[in-house]
């Protein structure tokens, strides 16, 4: 999967992808992300990028023609599946949403900052919005890292053990259940019998047990949909 990123902060990105499951993506071949500073289509001998809203009114806009001009020029290499713009207006993110992104080929995702982009540009070229969660960021930077690192330990032959994204938290609409490593008891709390009873199916039937009960205790709006 080829994944580009809009930004007005492209250092912010530096280190989300430069570690753990998503370095090893792009070392295996299976994820290119590529960051682009959208300083380089500023306007004029100052770079500008945003300017005043019109009807008045604090807070800058981030100007057409910077965004547009790199999205124009990313189009002439690329064919996106997807233009997402993230911003707090947009469609809550939840897994489902990253597991069909996952299925793509080429995702562009647009950073916003400041009071938000022309929205020209979001009629004109974004196919998607999301948003991470009812509140605001100071720029879709930390959004998109989010939303590129769940989408990116789903790409097959990402995870060590390939079934493994299958068992996470909210892929079946339930929560995952408690887990344990050694020792065996901790300040006085032992590990659950059954964990060491070698009994594969009755260890998965508690499993799925506990993650019924923590999801129906403290996320149960899941359960209704
Ligand atoms: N930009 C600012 N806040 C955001 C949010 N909550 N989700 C996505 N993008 C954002």
């Amino acid at each position: 999967m080829r994944i580009d990123i809009i930004s007005v902060m492209p250092e912010l990105l530096d280190s989300p992808f430069a570690h753990s499951i998503m370095k090893r993506a792009q070392e295996k071949g299976l994820l290119t992300v590529n960051v682009h500073n959208l300083r380089d289509y500023g306007l004029g001998r100052h770079k500008q990028l945003d300017d005043y809203q019109y009807g008045g009114g604090a807070g800058m806009v981030m100007m057409c023609e910077p965004l547009a001009n790199c999205i124009l020029d990313l189009q002439k290499e690329v064919t996106y599946d997807e233009i997402i713009f993230l911003t707090p207006d947009g469609k809550r993110l939840n897994q489902s949403m990253s597991n069909r992104l996952s299925m793509y080929k080429n995702l562009l995702f647009i950073c916003g900052h400041y009071k938000g982009i022309d929205e020209r540009i979001r009629e004109e070229f974004v196919t998607m919005e999301i948003s991470i969660g009812d509140f605001v960021l100071s720029g879709g930077e930390l959004a998109a890292a989010v939303v590129v690192d769940s989408i990116g330990r789903l790409l097959p032959g990402v995870l060590g053990d390939e079934t493994s994204a299958l068992f996470d938290s909210f892929q079946d609409d339930l929560l995952a259940p408690p887990v344990y490593t050694r020792p065996e008891t901790y300040r006085g709390r032992t590990v659950p019998p059954i964990l060491l009873s070698g009994h594969t199916r009755k260890i998965e039937e508690w499993r799925m047990e506990q993650a019924e009960k923590r999801t129906m205790e403290r996320r149960p709006d899941l359960l209704e949909d």
